[in-house]
């Protein structure tokens, strides 16, 4: 539905009808009360004007009028909200399965890494009818990353991870935006997502310099930083061991419980006593300053990874 009108960007992605579909309902409802008041209040004007001294009935009261017009547009608010809350849980809950990619927003640019390792700036190259979840993260300050085709945006903000996804379903280029306004040049933190067919993607990649992917500099940098010291099964557990805690909830030694997650992750490479978990001591140093933001969400794809549990702690 309106492809060709280049008011609408395209509708690239799977859940980008649905928004179209919701975003015109919404329109046409208020389309209609605009003409319906604005036509009455016109026509009514007319035939009851004061020159013509033609009275129109009085209405004392009728129960069966403020039902009516209470009930219905009670059932379009309630409709719409309906709607607005299915959708907007589809696109906030992101699928298990997918290509894990992660985004860095840095004045003024946009850093992109694939699952395998290769990097590109302001360009996104993704394959077509996969699913795509983006954890993303910003260098300085709020960013906001958009793509109009794909009907979804997210803020990227320092200090926390968010995340995204899409699944593209055209083939094409699609324009990619900071939609924050974040300093002097946010009108050219500007990039394209390309969409692929898988195997030239495949081809993509293959011409890009590989490198590490997330996973493997993270298992990398997690022995060079001596994380495994005291974060593996049988070291003496100075420090909880983290194989397949991913996703759980974890027990702090104040008795709470968080989700071992990005953000917590992240929080206790860099304020590591902020909160300690259960049965530990507060031994641990902070890395802040020692690790940058690609690093810390290479860490964390590598924490991520780490199933294979050997010990039982807590
Ligand atoms: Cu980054 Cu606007």
């Amino acid at each position: 539905m309106f492809e060709n009108l280049s008011l609408f960007p395209e509708t690239a992605s799977r859940i980008a009808s649905e928004v179209d579909a919701l975003t015109f309902f919404l329109a046409a409802v208020s389309l209609f009360f605009v003409v319906l008041i604005a036509g009455c209040l016109v026509i009514l004007s007319l035939r009851f004007r004061r020159t013509r001294a033609q009275q129109s009935e009085q209405i004392e009261g009728s129960l069966a009028l403020e039902a009516l017009w209470t009930v219905i547009p009670l059932i379009i608010v309630l409709c719409s909200f309906g709607w607005g809350a299915k959708l907007y849980y589809e696109m906030r809950t992101p699928p298990k399965e997918g290509m894990q990619f992660y985004v860095t927003g840095k004045q003024w640019m946009w850093k992109v890494q694939h699952p395998t390792g290769q990097r590109e700036i302001n360009s996104l190259h993704v394959p077509v009818g996969e699913t795509i979840l983006l954890t993303m993260t910003s260098e300085d300050v709020i960013h906001d990353f958009f793509i109009p085709a794909f009907r979804v945006k997210a803020d990227t903000v320092p200090g926390m991870y968010t995340s995204m996804w899409f699944e593209a379903t055209k083939k094409g280029t699609y324009h990619l935006f900071c939609a924050e306004y974040c300093g002097t040049s946010h009108s050219e933190m500007i990039g394209e997502v390309v969409v692929m067919d898988p195997a030239d993607y495949q081809e993509w990649l293959n011409g890009q310099p590989a490198g590490k992917n997330p996973i493997e500099s993270g298992k990398i940098l997690f022995e060079n930083l001596r994380c495994d010291t005291c974060h593996a099964a049988g070291s003496g557990q100075r420090g909880p061991d983290l194989a397949g805690r991913f996703g759980l909830p974890a027990r702090l030694s104040d008795g709470q419980t968080v989700l071992f997650d990005e953000d917590y992750v992240r929080e206790s490479i860099l304020e590591p006593n902020k909160k300690l978990s259960a049965g530990f001591q507060p031994l641990m140093p902070t890395y802040q300053g020692q690790v940058s933001e690609d690093q810390l969400l290479h860490l964390i794809a590598y924490i991520k990874s780490m199933t294979d549990s050997e010990a039982d702690s807590e």
